[in-house]
């Protein structure tokens, strides 16, 4: 039988799935695209959250299984944590056009649903990938000073009042910043370091 959660989350699955709407629905079907809902555990301590999905991502309906996908395996396995063990998700659930970056309408459109995901699977850490998550997540908590930027902000601890209790923020580059950029690599690296402070029972 499948968990109260699981059961949830596959309800925000198929309202996703016919989400008419949205003004990236279209560009879905006529592309033979799928929503990229979220993977992983469903009783992940920590839940990384990226942009919206790319090419790869829209065609097999998985988040991060492209090249930036590749480095986020890399950097998991650097703290020895194994993918399946955590839950990864993005604030847009749709490819937006030739990748460009998302609209504030389409953050909005979709932004529920994340704000949904947390509140099922309540995770200790909201591990943000590249501004646009961590934004969007720090002003959702309240946390957000004006002018913030990820350049001060990235691997430093940030804590939230959540609907479940308290989390703890912790911004991250993108993983797209490690694929031509190696010391945007060394940068990550050192970032993810901060994340084994929350690895409990390992
Ligand atoms: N970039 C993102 O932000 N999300 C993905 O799922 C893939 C690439």
């Amino acid at each position: 039988m499948s968990s109260d959660r699981t059961e949830q989350l596959r309800v925000i699955k198929d309202e996703l799935l016919n989400l008419t709407e949205s003004p990236l629905y279209d560009y879905r079907q006529r592309n033979n695209y799928f929503p990229v809902i979220g993977q992983g555990n469903h009783y992940a301590e920590i839940m990384f959250i990226g942009e919206a999905p790319g090419k790869n991502e829209a065609e097999t309906g998985r988040p991060f299984c492209g090249a930036s996908g590749r480095v986020l395996d890399q950097l998991l396995a650097s703290i020895g944590v194994p993918r399946p063990d955590v839950y990864v998700t993005n604030i847009v659930k749709d490819r937006p056009p030739n990748n460009r970056d998302p609209l504030k309408t389409e953050i909005d459109l979709y932004a529920p649903f994340l704000e949904r995901q947390i509140d099922i699977i309540q995770p200790r850490v909201l591990a943000t990938l590249g501004r646009f998550s961590m934004e969007f997540i720090l002003r959702h908590f309240g946390a957000y000073r004006s002018g913030a930027r990820i350049s001060q902000l990235h691997g430093t601890v940030i804590s939230v009042r959540v609907s479940y209790g308290t989390a703890s923020v912790v911004p991250l580059y993108h993983p797209a910043a490690a694929l031509y950029n190696a010391s945007q690599r060394g940068t990550l690296e050192d970032d993810f370091q901060v994340l084994t402070q929350f690895l409990s029972g390992r």
